[in-house]
Parts: C-alpha cells; sequence; structure tokens
C-alpha cells in the first residue's frame, strides 16, 4: 500500500482510441462511476478529444491528461501542440516519453527531457515514462536502463520543480501483451526508482513522489500490485478504453 502521503494514481491512456462522441460518453461513465476520492483519476484521451473530455469533466475530480506535447511556446513545427495549449484546454498532466514514442517515433532521452521541463514551465504535471525491454531485462540491465532515462529526463530539474512529477514504470514487454511483471518484479523497480530520486533530489521528494505502473494492468491484478509499498497507482491503457473495466481498476480495494 502506497504511504499515506501519496494519494494513489489511476490513469487511463487511451492512445489513438475514441472519437469525439465515443470519448464524451467513455468520460461521462467515469464522471459517473468513479466516486472514490481516495483515489485520483486521470484520463488522458487523444488530442483531438481533449476539448469535449474537459467539458465533461468540468467540476468533476477526474482529471485531464494529455499523451504528448512539443517542447516549445509556439511556433513552425507542423502537427504539433504546445504546452500553453494543453493548459488553454484544462489539462493539468502531461504523458511524457511512453514506450510507444520512443519506439514508433525515435523519441530521445534528451527531447523527452525537453518535454518535461517545458510541461514544468507551463504548469502541467509530467507522468515520465520509463521501462526496459524484454531484451534489456534479459540482460540483466533492467536498473541500469531506468537509470539512465532518469537521469537524462530530469537532467538540471530543480527540487522545487520535482515536486509536481509523477514516474510511470512501463516494463515495455508488459505493455499491450497481456503479461504483467508480478508485484514482486514491479516493486523491485518502483523501490530502485525511489531510492534514485532520494539521492538525485532528497528523501522527503522521494517518498512525496507517485510512481506508476504500467502493462497489461487489469481489474484482476491491479489488487496485488497495489498491495506493494512503492507502487501509487496505474497507467493503464487498454483497460481504461472501456468504463466497467477502468471503474473496477480505480475501486481496485473491491
Ligand atoms: P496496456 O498499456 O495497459 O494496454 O498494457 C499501458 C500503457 O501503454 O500505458
Amino acid at each position: 500500500m502506497s504511504e499515506p502521503g501519496r494519494r494513489p494514481l489511476m490513469a487511463g491512456n487511451w492512445k489513438m482510441h475514441k472519437t469525439t462522441g465515443q470519448a464524451r460518453d467513455l468520460a461521462s461513465a467515469l464522471v459517473a462511476g468513479a466516486k472514490d476520492d481516495r483515489v485520483e483519476v486521470m484520463i488522458a484521451p487523444p488530442f483531438t478529444a481533449l476539448a469535449t473530455v474537459a467539458g465533461v469533466l468540468a467540476g468533476s475530480p477526474v482529471q485531464l491528461g494529455a499523451q504528448n506535447l512539443y517542447p516549445a511556446p509556439e511556433g513552425a513545427y507542423t502537427g504539433e501542440v504546445s504546452p500553453a495549449m494543453l493548459v488553454d484546454l484544462g489539462v493539468s498532466y502531461a504523458i511524457l516519453g511512453h514506450s510507444e514514442r520512443r519506439q514508433i517515433f525515435g523519441e530521445s532521452d534528451e527531447f523527452i527531457r525537453q518535454k518535461v521541463a517545458a510541461a514544468l514551465e507551463a504548469g502541467l504535471k509530467p507522468v515520465l515514462c520509463v521501462g526496459e525491454t524484454l531484451d534489456q531485462r534479459r540482460a540483466g540491465e533492467t536498473t541500469a536502463v531506468v537509470e539512465g532515462q532518469l537521469h537524462n529526463c530530469l537532467k538540471g530539474l530543480e527540487a522545487g520543480s520535482a515536486g509536481s512529477l509523477t514516474i510511470a514504470y512501463e516494463p515495455v514487454w508488459a505493455i499491450g501483451t497481456g503479461q504483467t511483471a508480478t508485484a514482486a518484479q514491479a516493486e523491485e523497480v518502483h523501490r530502485f526508482i525511489r531510492t534514485w530520486l532520494a539521492g538525485r533530489f532528497d528523501n522527503g521528494l522521494a517518498n512525496s513522489v507517485r510512481i506508476l505502473y504500467g502493462g497489461s494492468v487489469k481489474a484482476d491484478n491491479v489488487r496485488e500490485l497495489m498491495s506493494e509499498p512503492d507502487i501509487d497507482g496505474a497507467l493503464v491503457g487498454g483497460a481504461s478504453l472501456d468504463a466497467r473495466s477502468f471503474l473496477a481498476i480505480v475501486g481496485y480495494k473491491g
């Protein structure tokens, strides 16, 4: 169980799913069903549905997230979306460095570092994703890979700004595969991340930052994951696309 000071966060990453009508229906069902304020709920629809979903979430405790941003205030960046444009829509979180962005779109740690800095500058709360591939895990490189990602993506960050960070540990081999890390495997890396944060910043900050687990989280495995001391929530892909399955995750305490 997460430390008392850390309110669990259950985040739904809708990826490239949902037209505006579908997004309105799903968001409405979540607002109606997410009643437990012991858990913070965030949903990250595609850019095209952000305005619609913001309207549905207005006045509700469910938070709005973006799946990406471009790290510049404005300019000639065809097809991109600035942090200020997201803030303008009522977005409060930004998922950054997701493994799909890293793998499909070739995003580097340095580019992600710029995004984290730009998000914080604009008042958005970054959810920084880190995690190893199956080959890296098999080669015993998990902590080295995660440490490298943390080091590079948080380079230059002041402790004062780091307080609004969330980290998501998402082993690449567990994303969309139905193969979840065991609670013990996840906890080992979460603990490593928290210890790293304590060294890089301080104990107080390390104990307050939420570390989410992501990768095939479902209603039937979330409770075991959440029983670990350093797992403070989940970043959920596939199972966040349906109100019943996401609400079952949000209400993991049963
Ligand atoms: P999944 O995705 O729950 O579908 O495995 C998690 C993620 O990519 O954030």
